[in-house]
């Protein structure tokens, strides 16, 4: 009998590109890298003047992405994109009613009508935005194409999808980078900057989250793309939110690297009961817990803890805690600091001292005019203009992207490899070197400027 689930065991990890080592970790295939080809760290690319943008996918989220865009300065929407012809239609308008110029490119009405849009000629950057599943398809013909491309959360399902992108990156050197919002957000800015200035002393454990309930919603995805998902795949299916911002406070593949990833879940108890509602029968192989936990060891001996929750109704929260030698910083579920008071108990700020705190450290990327501009836009506080701003400022002078494709690789990985922990028992399962050998080379987590 034992033998018969050691096999079975082997037989699954073998169809998920991976294999059990001795030391009981379970580790993918990391693809050699095709000879010729460089790594695409810090890589840039001709300066653009004017950044010309298609925008494939008008749901929610790609409607919205249209309108912040056409208010960058340096940026316009030259074509338009989506499955439903009444979506290109309705963001078409959206544009003439913003007195901005039209878009000369609209495509619908067939699976992959993108293509036009990714071959057109007055189109420098993909920008998106439709259901998980078409990412991929859609970012590697654009990068083929020649053109940047920018990716909606999460960018990749798998870990084919994941070396897949990170190929095409390296080889075309064109930018691909996933559109990560919440590294913009106001108090992770600036935290980021107090770490970079070594208030926390040495930041030695971290905890991000993406707990949201998304009740209000399920009746609003495409083709019930999203829930349907959820039904077919255990895992953290949306880490992105909650690692994205942390990584950067620890400077993965800027120094740090992960190395190690276990999972643990509950049953579907939610997932399971609304999914039966909607099919008017009962759905009993509701893959997705309800709660999904991992935790994440670093080369250098730091942790990172990352929740999924997206079907209890648990206050909305990406935790954003970030613990130091010295210090603490936590936005969720209040927003404050806590430092070392002599030989008192930690010090604890919050209110107007944590307002003139936030002020001393303010993030020179974001300037007084560009935050003002942001919340006016709006966007989930103004933190989706700051992304879409710094992604058009970066393209226009030439200059590294913010987030990289090892970026997007390192959030996106978390899915597939923590569903290998959790259909394994919980074991441990290797977290690859999507460098390949290159984590250490850059110290730390900067914004590139330009020299004004
Ligand atoms: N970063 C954030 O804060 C944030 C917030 C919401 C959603 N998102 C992400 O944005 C993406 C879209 O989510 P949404 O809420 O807008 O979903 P949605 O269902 O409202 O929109 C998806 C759109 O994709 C279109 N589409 C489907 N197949 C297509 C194809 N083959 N070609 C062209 N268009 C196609 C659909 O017609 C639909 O208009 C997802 O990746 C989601 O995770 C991110």
């Amino acid at each position: 009998m034992k033998r018969v689930v050691l096999v079975l065991l082997a037989a699954v990890l073998v169809a998920a590109g991976c294999c059990k080592s001795s030391d009981n970790t379970i580790r993918t295939t990391v693809p050699a890298r095709p000879a010729g080809q460089q790594d695409a760290l810090g890589m840039t690319a001709e300066p653009i003047e004017t950044v010309r943008i298609g925008v494939v996918g008008l749901g929610m989220r790609g409607s919205d992405a249209v309108e912040r865009l056409s208010l960058v300065p340096g940026a316009v929407v030259t074509a338009l994109c989506d499955l439903l012809p009444g979506r290109v239609d309705a963001s078409a308008a959206d544009l003439e009613k913003m007195g901005k110029p039209a878009a000369t490119g609209l495509y619908s009405g067939e699976p992959e009508s993108w293509r036009g849009l990714c071959e057109q000629g007055d189109v420098d950057l993909v920008y998106i935005c439709t259901d998980w599943l078409n990412h991929y398809p859609i970012a590697m013909y654009a990068m083929e194409c020649g053109k940047h491309v920018a990716i909606e959360v999460p960018a990749a399902l798998d870990m084919d999808e994941i070396w897949g992108l990170v190929n095409q990156c390296e080889k075309t050197r064109r930018h691909c980078m996933m559109l990560e919002n919440c590294v913009y957000d106001f108090f992770e800015m600036t935290t980021l900057e107090m770490a970079r200035r070594g208030l926390f002393g040495e930041v030695i454990h971290v905890e991000g989250s993406y707990l949201h309930n998304l009740d209000p919603y399920w009746d609003e995805y495409w083709n019930n793309w999203r829930l349907d998902y959820n039904s077919k795949y255990r895992g953290d299916v949306y880490p992105t939110h909650g690692i994205g911002p942390v990584c950067q406070v620890l400077g993965i593949h800027r120094g740090d690297r992960m190395t190690t990833l276990v999972a643990m879940d509950t049953r579907s108890f939610n997932g399971a009961k609304i999914a039966s509602e909607r099919a008017g029968e009962p759905v009993t192989d509701f893959a997705n817990g309800d709660e999904t936990t991992t935790m994440i060891r670093t080369e250098k001996g730091k942790t990172l803890l990352i929740e999924h929750d997206v079907m209890t109704p648990r206050p909305y929260s990406r935790m954003y805690q970030v613990v130091g030698t010295e210090g603490y910083a936590a936005k969720y579920p209040i927003r404050q600091y806590c430092f070392r008071a002599g030989e008192k108990r930690e010090k604890t700020i919050s209110g107007e001292a944590l307002e003139a705190l936030q002020a001393e450290y303010r993030n020179t990327a974001v300037t007084p005019e560009l935050e003002r501009l942001a919340k006016e836009v709006g966007g989930h506080g103004g933190m989706d203009y700051i992304m879409d701003y710094r992604l058009v400022y970066c393209l226009r002078h030439g200059l590294p992207l913010d987030m990289d494709v090892y970026d997007l690789a390192e959030w996106c990985c978390v899915a597939p490899l923590s569903r290998l922990s959790l259909e394994n028992g919980s074991m441990p399962v290797e977290v690859p070197d999507f460098t390949r050998g290159a984590w250490d080379r850059v110290q730390g987590f900067s914004y590139a400027l330009a020299e004004e």
